[in-house]
């Protein structure tokens, strides 16, 4: 599919007004998305694990104009109260969409949002709530174009969400999605996130995610700079070829099963984010003393136990933690005992791989 097939064709139906709710979780990269092209076409395939309970929720509700103008009309409300920060970002989103959804002038918009993970708790709502949102105005479009097959539904609210924020459109669907062309996976494209549908060994399912609140405070670095930290950066294209070789060792390992072999592409690709910051111009260096305290006991937690429990990490100081379901009671309790101490507050959030957005009654 091209940006073109997203443009859709008059539609058939009217719709005055009405309501809608999605909820759609955040996702955890195990091969990273970082440096992009214009219109946000990523430099490099990426992978994710899509999350379950850490999710926004979001209403979108809708009303026809009574009188045809030139502006979007929308109001925001996060948490239950006006939040009018958001606005810069969401108008931004709606004049990059626009073109493909030419309703959103022709409506009054009200967009009520949550989280199910606490309140500036460094966790990135970026992806979750732009899939949110774009979901919403799928299932608006809907309306408008009852023919309308699901896959196309699919397809084209991870097309818009990635419009939002690069990394939502891996938002849309579970519990393995693929963004970014990749030779060897089937149906993989730069426009949207696709499911991994290739064969999965059973130490993969119902994954476990435990997300370390290291550091709870603003984003050092906002992911838009550091997206352009790459154009011109010495490593640039050689970090890009590395993310295509890793979503090949990763297809390997979804077959066999292989742990240890995990670990190691998904450990090397969270070190070489971070190492692509470090050696960026400026650099940044977004690792606090306590992740390397978590990283270091993760180490030996695994060469004393001989457990699978690795880390990766965003664009930030907190550290996520992958384990198979298998292994959670050891791990859990050394979560507790060990690493707990080196979270802000001592807070942390117990996560899972789930199977995508779900729209709400
Ligand atoms: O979607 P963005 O533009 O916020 O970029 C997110 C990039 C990382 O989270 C660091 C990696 C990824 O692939 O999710």
């Amino acid at each position: 599919m091209t940006e073109k097939d997203f443009i859709p064709n008059p539609y058939s139906a009217t719709v005055e007004q009405g309501q809608v709710t999605w909820q759609s979780p955040s996702n955890i990269a195990l091969v990273k998305y970082w440096g992009k092209l214009e219109h946000q076409i990523p430099a490099n395939p990426s992978i994710s694990f899509t999350l379950d309970s850490c999710r926004t929720t979001t209403t979108l509700k809708f009303s026809k104009k009574e009188q045809l103008s030139d502006d979007f009309d929308f109001e925001l409300e996060f948490e239950g109260e006006k939040k009018d920060s958001f606005r810069p970002k969401i108008q931004k989103f709606l004049e990059r969409v626009e073109q493909y959804l030419p309703f959103l002038k022709d409506y009054k918009f009200t967009i009520q949002t949550s989280n199910s993970f606490p309140h500036s708790s460094g966790i990135a709502s970026s992806a979750s709530g732009m899939s949110a949102l774009a979901l919403c105005f799928m299932s608006l479009e809907k309306q408008l174009d009852p023919e309308m097959t699901e896959e196309y539904f699919t397809r084209k609210s991870s097309f818009l969400a990635r419009l939002g924020s690069g990394s939502a459109c891996r938002s849309v669907e579970g519990e393995l999605v693929v963004w970014g062309f990749q030779r060897n996976i089937y149906g993989s494209s730069d426009l949207y996130g696709v499911q991994y549908r290739d064969e999965v060994h059973d130490n993969f399912r119902n994954y476990r995610d435990t997300i370390l609140l290291v550091d709870k405070g603003e984003k050092q670095v906002s992911s838009t700079v550091g997206h352009e930290l790459m154009n011109g950066h010495p490593y640039a294209e050689r970090r890009f070829r590395q993310a295509h070789d890793n979503l090949d060792r990763l297809k390997k390992i979804f077959r066999s099963g292989d742990l240890s072999e995990f670990i190691k592409v998904v450990e090397s690709e969270a070190l070489t984010l971070h190492a692509m910051m470090m050696t960026s111009e400026p650099y940044f260096l977004l690792m606090k003393p306590n992740t390397l305290a978590i990283i270091n006991k993760v180490f030996r937690f695994r060469e004393e136990t001989g457990l699978h429990l690795c880390f990766t990490l965003d664009a930030g100081a907190n550290v996520h933690l992958l384990f198979p379901e298998k292994e959670e009671e050891l791990t859990l309790e050394f979560i507790g005992s060990e690493l707990q101490q080196h979270c802000q507050n001592g807070q942390y959030i117990n996560d899972r791989v789930g199977s995508g957005a779900q729209k709400l009654a």
